[in-house]
């Protein structure tokens, strides 16, 4: 037989292989008789022209009341939506031993910032989850209140000169997302980074245009999602070698400049300098690791909850009046003076923030990976060892069911009466359980100080009359990505 047929037939046997393979693999729901959508290669359930937080709100509210769980499948992985909340809370708490990890892609050696706190597995997250903690305790964060608050008081600086150029109409994520940058930079490295004063800082517009540029196609990110430990073997990478470069330089620098001034400084690196001078300590790929994470995770995250909210304040402007009262209110009462307990005695502001979270909640699911299989309470439902565990928070978040007519913003559902008649899991922005968000209190605090200086500065409104702020909002899972105007009049 010449060369090239028997080529073209190790070629379609292969590929005629690979095709059995993926229906089997495909049928695993309907074989075990759990509801579910039929998957499609190649994004499983994801449908190409959504996205994974849309298909998984789809499946919710059409197989929610069939039973505990519902099959998915995210490109070829194997995964359950789950909808009982008992199941949730026994998941991210109870049994948390068999759920430890989210079954993320990593690769310390090649891809040094992926591996960090919330992609690594179970026994490395667990010393270095421990080893960081001590650094977001309630002393640390009240330490760093002052150097948020002075942020904080720029933000309002840099809207003033925004209004005046911009007639009033303003897109909100470009003006957090640089007080986000500035107080990130100034808590996780002592970095001035200057965003506010300066659109065009390097370092706002450094990770902004390299966090925007995708390393690899569509396919081959849902391949390394799939087979994220094949994808180590083959020593592939998902950052982008810019991004890579920059962390590692950043840190490399800031600890070679802290040694040999001997300064000391009041953010997250020192902790982790600290670490990394004792036995086990962290190397500077580690630290650029965590850093990275605090970065991503604090940009997109912190920037969505504070826009989500004065957006929230726009479109329902006696809450509003309602905050900037009480916001008068405990500023009275000390004085006028905004410090780290005015700010923790504001009972509204918390329940403005928790409520919109639960409409917006900028992390539309959490994951995690089953370790061994798991029998739930339901004889035909167990889930098997190696599924990733979908837990649906936004669309829970605004499910009928749970809470009574969802689009309606009402910061009232977060009286202590009201949450302590819920199931703990049917609120989780920040997650429950020990792998819960762990820059939680730092978060809210820059939230927090975000809304009181802005609230008692300015007046929010939507412009329905140019129609540019959207309602509702587009669900997309990233709400930092959108565009956001509202009109902002000085009180
Ligand atoms: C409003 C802002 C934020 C929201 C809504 C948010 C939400 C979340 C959620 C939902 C998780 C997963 C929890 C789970 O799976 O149970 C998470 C994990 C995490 N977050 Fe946040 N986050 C925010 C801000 C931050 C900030 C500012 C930092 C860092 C300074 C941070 C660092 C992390 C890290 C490192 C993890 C992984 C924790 C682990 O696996 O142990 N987050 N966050």
């Amino acid at each position: 037989m010449a060369l090239w047929v028997y080529t073209i037939n190790i070629f379609l046997a292969a590929f005629a292989t690979a095709l059995i393979l993926i229906k089997r693999r495909f049928s695993y729901w309907k074989r075990r008789e759990i509801p579910h959508d039929e998957p499609h290669f190649p994004g499983g359930n994801i449908d190409c022209s959504s996205n994974t937080s849309k298909s998984v709100q789809r499946n919710y509210n059409k197989f929610k009341t069939t039973g505990p769980f519902g099959g998915f499948f995210i490109n070829l992985h194997r995964a359950v939506v789950l909808y009982d909340l008992d199941l949730i809370k026994d998941v991210l708490v109870k049994d948390f031993h068999n759920f430890p990890e989210r079954g993320l892609f990593h690769n310390e050696k090649d891809d040094p910032l992926s591996a960090n706190l919330f992609r690594l597995d179970e026994t490395k997250w667990k010393q270095l989850r421990s080893q960081l903690s001590p650094s977001f305790s309630g002393i640390k964060m009240k330490d760093m209140f002052l150097t948020i608050l002075s942020i904080g008081q720029k933000l309002v600086q840099a809207l003033d000169d925004v209004i005046d150029v911009e007639n009033s109409t303003v897109e909100m994520n470009e003006i957090i997302g640089r007080y986000v940058t500035d107080v990130n930079g100034n808590c996780v490295f002592g970095l001035d980074c200057n965003s506010l004063n300066d659109k065009n800082a390097d370092f706002f517009r450094t990770i902004k245009s390299i966090s925007g540029t995708k390393l690899h196609s569509k396919i081959v990110n849902s391949l390394i999602s799939s087979f994220p430990k094949l994808a180590q073997k083959l020593r592939m990478r998902e950052t982008h070698e810019d991004l890579n470069d920059f962390f590692i330089r950043i840190v490399r620098e800031t600890i070679e400049y802290r040694e040999k001034n001997s300064v000391k400084h009041n953010d997250f690196l020192s902790l982790m300098i600290e670490l990394k001078n004792i036995d086990g300590g962290l190397s500077i790929e580690q630290m650029s690791g965590q850093t990275f994470a605090y970065f991503s995770a604090g940009f997109e995250n912190s920037t969505a909850a504070i826009v989500v909210t004065l957006y929230e304040l726009a479109l329902n402007q006696d809450v509003q009046d309602k905050l900037r009262d009480e916001i008068t209110n405990r500023m009275e009462k000390f004085r006028q003076k905004l410090s780290f307990d005015c700010m923790m005695e504001m009972r509204y502001l918390k329940k403005v923030v928790k409520e919109s979270l639960r409409k917006h909640p900028v992390v539309p699911y959490l994951l995690r990976l089953a370790k061994n299989d798991y029998q739930t309470s339901h004889p035909k439902y167990v889930i098997p060892s190696q599924t990733l565990i979908i837990i649906p928070i936004e669309a829970i978040q605004n499910d009928p069911d749970v809470y009574p007519e969802p689009d309606h913003f009402d910061p009232e559902r977060f009286r202590s009466e009201e949450i302590h008649q819920r199931n703990i899991a049917a609120w989780l922005p920040f997650g429950v359980g020990p792998r819960h968000c762990i820059g939680l209190r730092f978060a809210k605090m820059q939230i927090y100080v975000a809304l009181i200086l802005l609230i008692s500065s300015y007046r929010f409104y939507t412009t329905c009359d140019c129609d540019r702020t959207a309602n509702p909002l587009p669900v997309d899972g990233k709400k930092s990505s959108g565009q956001i105007y509202l009109r902002v009049e000085r009180i």
